[in-house]
């Protein structure tokens, strides 16, 4: 089951998704903070059937975990990492490998198609963008304080997303330099086939027996789902050797 439906207001973690019971609980009462997402990957778990998010609504919450894990289903999310994060990605590792200190990251979409009608609405704005600007620190080993992300909807331009990147660099003896990057880019043609390999992928994880959070497949989404114990893998270089290793595993099966 894939989760392709417009992006959720934002939503808190609250103590109706911390435990199995508590959830069903919710469910019965028809508590408001169980979002429609939430409720698909139950249905998936439910009904024994692996999940993808490819959104970037909350639906991977702990409650939802352990029926993930109980029912012996393997789940994937969230919000597929397509293009303006795909790229912030492999440059932010390279920076930090040059030891190019980033000093601001200002991101900003155009964007005419449904997707970005959808996230004129502040609340659903909010969640995409928390979703964007969540990779560059991780990376980076540091806080970019100046990190800004933008998304607007402009009709004329469709599916044909511009991503726009403008970076500030302090390079050797504190030189500042900028890098101004420009994806035209199409949001479909970019998300289609990413939806189609997780499917695929998914499907064999779950032949397999795997179950759970499936960190394999952190290089398909901006936020990997992960455990609270541990930081997600947002560097593509790093995500490609875990796909790498658990594809050589399987192979060798
Ligand atoms: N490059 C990409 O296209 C890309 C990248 C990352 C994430 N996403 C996410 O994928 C999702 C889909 O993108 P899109 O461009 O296809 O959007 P879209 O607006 O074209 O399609 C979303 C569809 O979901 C339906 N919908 C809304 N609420 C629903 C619900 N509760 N249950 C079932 N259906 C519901 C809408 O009616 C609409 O038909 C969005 O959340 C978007 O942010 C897309």
């Amino acid at each position: 089951m894939v989760n392709l439906a417009s992006t959720e207001k934002f939503c808190e973690l609250a103590d109706v998704h911390r435990t199995i019971e508590g959830f069903e609980s919710g469910l019965d009462n028809n508590d408001a903070r169980i979002s429609p997402a939430m409720k698909f990957l139950y249905v998936a778990c439910k009904l024994g059937m692996s999940h993808c998010n490819f959104t970037p609504s909350r639906s991977m919450v702990p409650a939802l975990l352990q029926l993930a894990e109980q029912c012996g289903v393997p789940i994937a999310g969230e919000d597929g990492k397509t293009g303006q994060t795909l790229l912030k990605t492999v440059l932010a590792p390279a920076f930090a490998i040059r030891e190019l200190k980033v000093e601001g990251w200002f991101s900003t979409n155009i964007l005419g198609n449904n997707d970005g009608l959808v996230l004129n609405d502040p609340a659903s704005n909010k969640t995409k963008v928390l979703s964007k600007q969540s990779v560059l620190d991780d990376i980076l080993g540091y806080e970019v304080e100046d990190h800004q992300v933008h998304i607007h909807y402009y009709r004329p331009r469709g599916d044909a997303k511009e991503a726009w990147d403008n970076i500030d660099l302090i390079g050797f003896l504190g030189e500042r330099m900028q890098l101004k990057l420009d994806f035209l880019c199409k949001d479909s043609i970019l998300a289609a086939p990413l939806v189609l390999d997780l499917v695929r992928l998914l499907d064999l994880a779950h032949r397999r027996g795997d179950r759970g959070i499936q960190k394999q497949l952190s290089l398909f989404f901006k936020s990997p789902y992960h455990v609270a114990s541990e930081r997600p893998v947002h560097d593509l270089f790093k995500q490609h050797q875990l796909l790498q290793s658990w594809a050589a595993g399987a192979a060798a099966r």
